[in-house]
């Protein structure tokens, strides 16, 4: 059980408030120009990872403050008890422990004196004979031919991980095996999936932690219907259906072969799932080979996470950064911006990795919390993102600390695109905290060749104030090794972030109600019975519902 603090009464926190007034107003600009060493300073390095800090709005005295803050949180002690398969989670009475899903060192690791890594090597070995036999094409479907398309059904962690692991790997992908994902119960994703399939040479992924979700439930058996109404019979089923889940017995109640179900186990969380069984469309997308290359970076990251002082520890660093804006300067939201098409979903993975684990209002005493926790995360991949909404973050009233992601090399290497590329990306976080001043601006406009009037008219809207802060993280390259090491990094960030807003990051209670009511609707809307059943605004809409689907 991690300990429980009040996280406005830790010393520091107070410290870093009075702090914060003497920081405030300094300019990044300033402070650059006050230290020609502060990249130094600010940045760290971890294997082929960079890590710039240096444009935040932080001093010396800023980073060790926030570093005990993380002291007096006990983080120490938090960190200890996720590597050891304490029971973390309390309110699930569950450990926490996707780090043995990655464990390459193969160290025991106990749950209640039970050494776990038996069966995480064992489910890792039927993973590789599996991904081997489909990928070799050993593997057949019920008419005698190798399998071409996998289609992996799961929703939020059984989903969003190996769609953004499959997306950013691409290069890495076998050119015979195609993966499609299905996750939202909208039929418009299944009907537009089957499309694109054989059932012949199609293998369906049945990805669910619990196997009682229903959009993932629902899209399986319009799956399984779809097949037997293709040419399949109910024992083809065994060629062409797999389940990845922890709930055996709701695997064979749907019909699975129990020799095609992975298992995992109540200590993966769904967000931190894509390690696990979970990540079998990934291990058949880019090999097992590759797949281990994932963990291992994972890995890596774990150990620098775990024996690195805080001052120097990336995810550390990192965490502490998004509190000071979280809770000092009163920023909402935090952009992560990857310079890396393949990494066009990274954002979207992160929004659930981040915001149903720190999207809470309730400490680890069980009282409501009086300061801000989870920021809202966002982002595009640049320079997308620049033609869209970036105009806010330069010139907007908002503050938004942002993650600027880039590798040194393009796995697509073609001209100059990735200098061009990457020349937005430096460009990106030197105008942010630069800006541009009022005598720049209007400078810029004498040389344009505007008259005084149109200078003195134009000036204001040409001026950026800048000191908008930002994180840059470069990796050599987008290598199954980094991309493991990247995604470990912001996962244990975000691990950090609960633990010094004293919150419970493990669970996610939060999407239960909208989950009953909706199954509390359901049955309601089987006939066109006008409803009285609900408050007068959700009554209005079903009944408006029920008129436009009969006239
Ligand atoms: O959205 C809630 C949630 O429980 C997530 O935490 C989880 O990743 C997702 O639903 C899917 O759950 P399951 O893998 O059990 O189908």
């Amino acid at each position: 059980m991690l300990k429980a603090h009040s996280f406005k009464a830790l010393p520091a926190y107070a410290q870093l408030q009075t702090h914060f007034e003497t920081v405030e107003h300094l300019h990044l600009r300033d402070l650059f120009a006050a230290d020609p060493a502060r990249f130094d300073t600010f940045s760290l390095r971890f294997a082929d990872m960079l890590v710039d800090f240096s444009k935040n709005r932080i001093t010396k005295e800023t980073h060790a403050l926030l570093v005990q803050l993380a002291e007096q949180a006990d983080l120490k002690d938090a960190i200890d008890k996720l590597f050891s398969g304490d029971r973390i989670n309390a309110t699930e009475d569950r450990a926490v422990l996707h780090i043995a899903l990655r464990n390459r060192s193969n160290t025991p690791i106990l749950v209640d004196g039970q050494d776990v890594m038996p069966e995480v090597n064992e489910v890792l070995t039927r993973m590789k004979g599996f991904t081997e036999r489909i990928r070799s094409g050993e593997w057949k479907g019920y008419t005698g031919k190798a399998i071409t398309d996998v289609v992996n059904i799961g929703i939020g962690g059984s989903d969003l991980g190996p769609v953004m692991v499959t997306e950013a790997l691409k290069p890495y992908a076998s050119d015979s095996l195609r993966v499609h994902f299905v996750s939202n119960v909208d039929g418009v994703h299944i009907y537009e999936t089957l499309q694109q399939v054989n059932p012949e040479t199609t293998l369906f992924l049945i990805a669910s932690k619990t196997f009682t979700t229903q959009e993932t439930m629902t899209n399986a058996g319009t799956a399984r219907d779809w097949f037997l109404q293709h040419g399949g019979t109910e024992t083809d089923i065994a060629r062409h259906f797999a389940a990845l889940s922890t709930n055996r017995k709701a695997v064979e109640a749907f019909g699975i072969d129990p020799e095609n179900m992975f298992g995992f186990w109540d200590w993966v969380g769904g967000r931190y799932s894509l390690w696990s069984a979970i990540g079998l469309s990934i291990a058949l997308y880019i090999g097992f080979d590759n797949f281990e290359e994932l963990l291992a970076g994972a890995h890596e990251m774990d150990n620098h996470f775990r024996d690195t002082p805080f001052a120097e520890n990336i995810p550390v660093t990192l965490a502490l950064l998004g509190i000071w804006y979280n809770n000092f300067f009163g920023a909402q939201t935090q952009a992560i911006l990857p310079y890396d098409q393949y990494l066009h979903r990274f954002a979207a993975y992160f929004q659930q990795g981040d915001m149903e684990s720190n999207g809470k209002s309730t400490d680890r005493n069980g009282n409501p919390t009086d300061y801000q926790t989870g920021p809202i995360i966002w982002g595009e991949p640049g320079t997308n993102g620049q033609h869209a909404f970036y105009q806010l973050i330069h010139q907007g009233t908002k503050l938004i600390p942002c993650d600027f992601i880039a590798p040194a090399i393009s796995q697509r290497p073609i001209g100059n695109h990735h200098q061009l590329l990457l020349s937005n990306f430096f460009a990106q976080t030197e105008a942010l905290m630069n800006g541009k001043s009022a005598e720049e601006a209007a400078e810029e406009l004498r040389k344009a060749g505007k008259s005084d009037e149109e200078v003195a008219f134009l000036t204001p809207f040409k001026v950026f104030s800048g000191n908008r802060p930002t994180n840059s993280i470069m990796v050599k390259q987008v290598t199954p090794r980094a991309l493991g090491s990247l995604i470990a990094m912001y996962e244990h960030k975000i691990f950090v972030q609960g633990v010094i807003w004293n919150i419970f990051s493990f669970d996610q209670w939060g999407v239960e109600l909208g989950k009953q009511l909706a199954n509390r609707i359901v049955p309601e809307l089987a006939d066109d019975e006008p409803v009285g059943s609900h408050d007068n605004s959700t009554n209005g809409l079903i009944n408006f519902y029920k008129h436009m689907r009969k006239n």
